[in-house]
């Protein structure tokens, strides 16, 4: 894994010669040929070449591919034994080529593929490390639609993300199994064009052994019983980033409920667990409509909370279904916990709806669901809690400044970084303070609409929060995005000398 960040980092400096680095690791060129990519884009004219191994993020260059777009993708997934999370799996997916293509990537990490076939026919494939690079009997066509097909069997590979310490993917536990994926999990169960740029809508078919069962993202559409086992069907009605994608294999409990705008919400809470466990998730409703009301409509046509009955110290805001360790529940606080539950509800819109095109601006994600938490406090309790709550984030940061990294710029191993919340979040507090409510209220539904199922960076929401207030705020992100040292907040006294 070390070498793989290595790698990564190399890229990154090398610039132009991104491609080369993708091409280096394609098991389908031979060693000799990584000079020969190193020509002048013209020179290759029309002709069909290979798609790229990634898609030029800034910070994980080999994330995602290029050459195609992803519309659907259909997951077929048996659990033959649940202790190992051995599968058979089928995925399909559905693609238009946006170049012509002799061959082209997908990421995918583990298992063993026993057939893989592009439009019907049986394709060339050959595999090196997250990238299988596919070759089709005839090239691809600029424009036109294509169908891969691959099946593939085993165990999902145990595996630590470059982005932060944890395990990711599809991880197996005692009784069943979980996904969480942000960023660069997804690869270990599907094969998949994994950077956010590239949404797709999804469907799950998934098997269980009785009496287990499953919750994906999504609306459930089928459940069928075989007899010995079961069948869910799950889809997505709006694109989705991949990383976002889930799918949990667990007996639950489920709760149903619907928000007061019409929003149905089902819970799904590990049944070992205590009636308690669903407190915090009790006031989902309310958010989605408070949300909705500040944000724009609620984006998706369903959301709920699943609680596995595992610890692993965090949550996640897998499109309409975000996931939380149990040891992110709280029984003594329930109100505190209940901040968790709006920041990934936020999320739905911020980071799910409106995605970020460069994961170097993590910050809006994190940073708009942790003021997300203020604002929820601000609903409750009034603008002075809202206050109390800056000023104790803000008090942070100014103790702990190791732990609160500029929220523009969070080291590439360390993206969730305490400074793209805190200090993300305080940004838009000051911007608040900076333009006033009136602005301020408008500029994020404004950017919520405007790049609603989308992709953003950080220029686009500072040109928003520019157009709004008529301010030229050049100057006030450059401080709050890129300082070392937070700015201060004069208005509140705080970092004021
Ligand atoms: N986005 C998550 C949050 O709401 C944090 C996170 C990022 C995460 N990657 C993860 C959680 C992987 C669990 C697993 O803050
Ligand atoms: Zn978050």
């Amino acid at each position: 894994m070390k070498n793989k960040i290595q790698i990564i980092l190399a890229c990154a400096f090398i610039g132009f010669a991104i491609l080369a680095c993708g091409q280096s690791s394609s098991p389908s060129v031979p060693p000799a040929a990584v000079t020969a990519v190193i020509v002048p884009e013209e020179a290759v004219g029309a002709e069909a070449e290979a798609g790229s191994a990634g898609l030029g993020d800034s910070y994980y260059p080999g994330f995602g591919n290029g050459g195609y777009d992803v519309t659907h993708y259909t997951l077929d997934i048996t659990v033959n034994d649940v202790a190992t999370s051995d599968l058979t799996a089928i995925t399909t997916i559905a693609a238009n080529a946006t170049q012509d293509l002799l061959s082209f990537n997908l990421d995918f990490i583990g298992f063993e593929i026993s057939t893989l076939t592009v439009n019907d026919a049986p394709a060339d494939f050959s595999r090196k490390e997250q990238e299988l690079t596919v070759t089709p009997l005839k090239p691809l066509v600029a424009g036109q639609p294509f169908t891969v097909v691959v099946q593939y069997s085993g165990s999902p590979d145990e595996m630590q993300s470059v982005a932060l310490p944890v395990s990711t993917g599809w991880v197996t536990v005692d009784g069943g199994s979980f996904v969480m994926s942000e960023p660069d999990g997804s690869a270990n169960f599907y094969p998949v064009n994994d950077h956010p740029l590239d949404k797709a809508t999804y469907t799950f078919r998934v098997t269980v052994p009785h009496p287990l069962e499953v919750a994906a993202n999504g609306a459930l559409i089928e459940a069928l019983d075989n007899g010995d086992t079961s069948t869910f069907t799950f889809e997505t009605r709006d694109p989705m980033a991949s990383y976002l994608a889930t799918i949990n294999i667990d007996e639950f409990d489920i709760e149903t409920m619907t928000s007061d705008n019409g929003i149905p919400i089902r819970n799904y809470y590990s049944s070992e667990l205590p009636k308690e466990v669903r407190k915090p998730f009790a006031r989902q409703g309310e958010m989605l409509d408070y949300f909705s009301e500040i944000y724009g409509a609620y984006p998706f046509d369903v959301y709920g909370s699943m609680v596995m009955n595992t610890e692993f110290d965090s949550a996640l805001e897998n499109q309409t279904l975000s996931i939380y360790g149990i040891d992110m529940i709280d029984y003594e606080d329930v109100a505190g916990t209940e901040l968790t539950v709006a920041h990934e509800l936020s999320h739905q819109w911020f980071g799910d709806s409106v995605s970020v095109a460069d994961w170097s601006d993590i910050w809006l994600n994190e940073g708009f669901a942790t003021y997300s938490e203020g604002l929820w406090i601000e609903h409750l309790d009034g603008r002075e809690a809202l206050d109390e709550w800056v000023k104790s984030q803000y008090r942070d940061v100014v103790n702990y400044p190791q732990y609160y990294a500029a929220p523009g710029n969070p080291p590439a191993d360390d993206l969730f970084n305490g400074g793209v919340y805190v200090r993300g979040g305080l940004t838009l507090h000051a911007l608040r303070l900076e333009v006033g409510d009136q602005a301020f209220f408008e500029i994020l539904p404004v950017y919520f609409e405007r790049y609603q199922n989308g992709n953003v960076s950080t220029e686009d929401f500072i040109a928003v929060a520019e157009e709004i207030s008529g301010k030229d705020l050049t100057e006030f992100f450059d401080n709050w995005l890129y300082n070392e040292t937070i700015p201060p907040i004069s208005a509140m006294g705080l970092g004021v000398e």
